[in-house]
């Protein structure tokens, strides 16, 4: 089964469905590890709750990003971790973090990459005025938000959605394409080349 940690800032929705989805059989994984960088994640207590270790390490006791990251790697290595999932975590990780466990860490992001990269993804969108957004899921490489994409969906933006109500649409489609996508790794489903991700059929 297919170890992995998962990343949080915040609420811990996405986090949620993933493990929800562990629990039910669904995909062959196991959740050993959610670590914060916030104290006050909803995340942390999620874990909890579900019996999964969690781990709030503050990036402030570190005296450079260097160090942090080492920390966690050395957490990472320790647990076996064979897949690191971002959700909903606000830190970009370094080159160095990326090329250690590369193509071994995904994100998931607010919008249809490539557009609306970075911060607020769904306010940029309203702002733009654009008629589809959506959510993609891809790996993380040494850029920010432009690693190979795994999956995508589609979510269309109304005349008179707030960023707040394109954001819980969004959602929706994210509880189901991050599940989806994690279950592809795990069944070892998928193959990278270059910046294209295949998705090999399931065995019947
Ligand atoms: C999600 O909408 C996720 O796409 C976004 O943060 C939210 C976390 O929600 N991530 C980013 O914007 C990353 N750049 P959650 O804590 O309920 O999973």
């Amino acid at each position: 089964m297919l170890k992995i940690a998962v990343f949080a800032s915040g609420r811990g929705s996405n986090f949620q469905s993933i493990i929800d989805k562990i629990k039910s059989g669904d995909i062959p994984a196991e959740a050993k590890l959610l670590i914060s960088d916030r104290q006050d994640a909803g995340a942390l207590k999620r874990a909890e709750h579900e019996n999964i270790e969690n781990l709030f390490i503050d990036p402030v006791h570190f005296e450079t990003k260097a160090d942090y990251e080492e920390e966690l790697i050395g957490i990472l290595e320790n647990a076996g971790i064979e897949l690191v999932v971002l959700a909903g975590y606000m830190r970009i990780l370094s080159p160095i973090f990326v090329k250690h466990f590369q193509n071994k860490i995904i994100n998931i992001h607010p919008s249809l990459l490539p557009a609306f990269k970075g911060l607020n993804a769904q306010k940029q969108a309203v702002d733009y005025g654009v008629k589809y957004s959506g959510c993609t899921v891809h790996f993380v490489d040494q850029g920010m938000d432009t690693g190979p994409i795994i999956k995508q969906a589609v979510v269309e933006v109304k005349d008179d959605d707030t960023a707040d109500d394109l954001a819980a649409r969004i959602l929706k489609e994210e509880h189901k394409i991050y599940p989806e996508a994690v279950k592809l790794i795990a069944e070892e489903r998928i193959k990278v080349k270059g910046r294209k991700v295949k998705i090999l059929k399931e065995e019947k």
